[in-house]
């Protein structure tokens, strides 16, 4: 797949033969190269047990494949079909209550489901078989968005049988999850059940194992289906649609190796930009968790949506111009090209006012425009699908810790580790220094500096990498609620961070959670230290130093004159303890001066705040994409060629407001 990859999903099922030929016409005007074919199809392709239809999925392959347009061809199976489920009524899920959900959505699945995995390789193995060789197959989208949870009784009987394989006899599992609390204690593996509703507080490390187990169950069934895909069409790369969310029970880490290009579908929740904040984090992410995959470092934007963000309670409309200044960011951040959601607005539907490259008023619009005018710009940087992006600054997000502090029972009912995560990179990007966001602690030393914000569980294979890589020269930022929970959700005792308390030469004694309006005042341990003026909010701690330095202290309350911020020399490395949520600030402060003792600094200084500058690099080739998010006009640094308009530039470029530029470096 040289170039970059342009275009969306397309359902050409909900329209006549007449709209599917402008849109294949439509596509070819955009230079759109993939559309993604067929997500929720199924009751289309298979209309009776057994009895397919693929003539209609012909006739648009073979006319994509006529107008030069690849498809990612689904498999449908986020959608069983109504006979599908009426037959197996055992295959619909069933929610914590006790409830069994009917057909009439989507997602209306079990993946523990014996019949429901059966049929769904079925339909793949008959999609695989009928599209091999097809010109227009460029690449398969397995399912959509695996996410989905069920806790029946079939469910039960697979957890089990998850649980033998982790845990070697009942006694490992009742001590691993404390059952001795509340006389939980579990004689025979048939007693055991998913967290189903129960009286009060439920188990938080059951409800931790459910949630990988479930990740696993999802992961089995797309393997499964992977696999009868690339014996039926081998070379041809296989993926999924990641969906991020703190309610999604997948640990994308772990899938990254499972899939042939790492895929997200990203839809920011603010207007803004916060909307560029959280779509640069989601990008981030996506490369982190690439590089464990086969297809990384690159990874793929499968989907977002061209003309909305949208936010609790309305809709947003993008201003002209942020469509494709988004699809830069991501493309700039390793993304293998920009997918939307989705192709052409649908009449009816439950998403009937989803944003579309097509709109609901046709292609003499704004957007259709600017789609056009977006498959220009992706054509003439094409080849910068090329060039990788290296960071030097890592931040850890664990979702399995994300999973854990959404527990009840806790300090504070507002810790949150994604949104600790996104804040460490949301003051990093706001300071132009790049990061990967990465799902697992090893391979750290292709970095200088990291971050682990409240990754709450560590095991001792963690925390003894984390160690060995600061010992060996790393810079290490911990913040509170980290390493303070084992795998198994047990805290780790005699003083907090039990997983990392000799690292940062501190001991935590006790907690005093902050409430939603409480600041605490932060004053530097040295007199003649640069601060700014620093506090700290939702959280706080009694922090006494077992070998670090004090950096700020608290000042006034009950913590007063503790220690704050600390840091600790171990081996080669720095290892920063921040025991309360800094002030932007502050916190981008420390951060930015930890940076610059890794050697980790902005990719060019002094930036504007909303000028993104970011390098994709292959060999010596190298391109600066520099991306203007405000409304006013900007000079920048750079030397080149500006891919955008083709003129030379020398050593400074202007950005118009709300503008972009993708400069090949000389
Ligand atoms: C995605 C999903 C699409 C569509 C879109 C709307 O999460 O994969 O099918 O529902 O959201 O925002
Ligand atoms: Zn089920």
């Amino acid at each position: 797949m040289p170039g970059l990859l342009y275009g969306g999903d397309y359902n050409p099922e909900q329209w006549p033969a007449g709209v599917q030929a402008e849109d294949a016409e439509l596509m070819r005007r955009a230079r759109v190269t993939t559309a993604t074919v067929g997500v929720f199809a199924w009751s289309k392709l298979e209309p009776a047990p057994g009895r397919y239809d693929f003539g209609w999925l012909d006739e648009v392959l073979d006319r994509l494949a006529a107008h030069g347009v690849g498809v990612a061809l689904a498999t449908p199976t986020a959608s069983p079909p109504p006979w599908f489920s009426l037959a197996h009524p055992e295959a619909l899920p069933v929610d914590a209550g006790g409830v069994r959900l009917s057909h009439g959505s989507r997602d209306t699945y079990c993946a523990s489901a014996p019949a429901y995995r059966t049929a769904a390789r079925r339909i793949a193995t008959a999609l695989g078989e009928h599209y091999r060789g097809h010109p227009a197959l460029a690449m398969w989208h397995v399912h959509n968005e695996y996410g989905t949870t069920c806790h029946c009784d079939l469910t039960a009987e697979a957890f089990r049988a998850w649980l033998r394989g982790r845990y070697h006899g009942l006694d490992e599992l009742n001590d691993a999850w404390t059952t001795a609390f509340w006389g939980q204690h579990y004689t025979d593996w048939a007693q055991i059940r998913p967290p189903r509703r129960t009286q009060y507080l439920p188990n938080p490390a059951q409800v931790l194992d459910f949630r990988r187990f479930t990740s696993d169950e999802l992961l089995a069934a797309y393997t499964e289906q992977r696999d009868v895909l690339r014996a039926a069409t081998p070379g041809v790369p296989v993926t999924t649609n990641f969906v991020l969310g703190g309610w999604v029970p997948v640990d994308h880490a772990r899938w990254a190796r499972e899939v042939d290009l790492v895929a997200i579908d990203h839809y920011p929740s603010e207007p803004g930009m916060a909307a560029e904040e959280q779509a640069a984090f989601a990008a981030d992410l996506a490369r982190g968790w690439a590089r464990q995959s086969p297809g990384g470092p690159h990874w793929l934007l499968m989907e977002t949506a061209p003309n909305l963000i949208y936010t609790a309670g309305r809709m947003h409309t993008k201003e002209p111009g942020r469509m494709a200044r988004q699809s830069l960011a991501a493309v700039a951040r390793g993304s293998r090209g920009a997918l939307f959601f989705q192709w052409r607005a649908p009449r009816g539907g439950a998403e009937l006012f989803h944003s579309a490259l097509v709109p609901h008023a046709g292609p003499d619009s704004r957007v259709y425009r600017e789609a056009v005018a977006l498959g220009e710009t992706l054509d003439r940087i094409g080849e910068t699908a090329a060039g990788t992006v290296a960071a030097r600054v890592a931040i850890g997000y664990d979702e399995p810790s994300a999973w854990a502090l959404q527990g009840a029972g806790l300090p504070s009912d507002r810790l949150d580790h994604a949104e600790e995560a996104q804040r460490a990179h949301r003051v990093l990007w706001r300071r132009g220094i790049g990061c990967d966001v990465i799902g697992v602690l090893d391979g750290l030393p292709a970095y200088r500096m990291l971050v682990l914000p409240g990754h709450y569980l560590m095991t001792d294979a963690q925390a003894g990498e984390v160690r060995a890589w600061v010992e060996a020269g790393g810079q290490l930022v911990v913040t509170y609620l980290t390493g303070i929970a084992d795998e198994h959700a047990r805290v780790r005792t005699g003083g907090y961070p039990g997983a990392l308390r000799e690292l940062l030469g501190i001991r935590v004694e006790e907690f005093h959670p902050l409430g939603p309006d409480d600041r605490v005042a932060l004053v530097p341990a040295t007199s003649g230290d640069l601060w700014p003026a620093a506090s700290g909010g939702l959280w706080s701690e009694a922090v006494h130093l077992a070998g670090a330095h004090a950096l700020l202290r608290y000042a006034g309350g009950v913590l007063d004159g503790l220690p704050a911020v600390t840091r600790h020399a171990a081996g080669d490395g720095m290892a920063y303890y921040v025991s309360t949520r800094l002030d932007p600030e502050a916190y981008g402060h420390l951060l930015a001066t930890v940076a610059a003792s890794a050697g980790a600094g902005p990719e060019r200084s002094g930036l504007p705040s909303g000028v993104e500058a970011v390098r994709r690099q292959a060999g010596d080739r190298s391109w600066l994409f520099l991306l203007n998010h405000t409304g006013d006009e900007h000079d920048v640094p750079a030397a080149g060629v500006d891919l955008l308009t083709g003129a030379a530039v020398t050593d400074a470029i202007r950005l118009a407001a709300g503008g972009a530029a993708v400069i090949r470096e000389t």
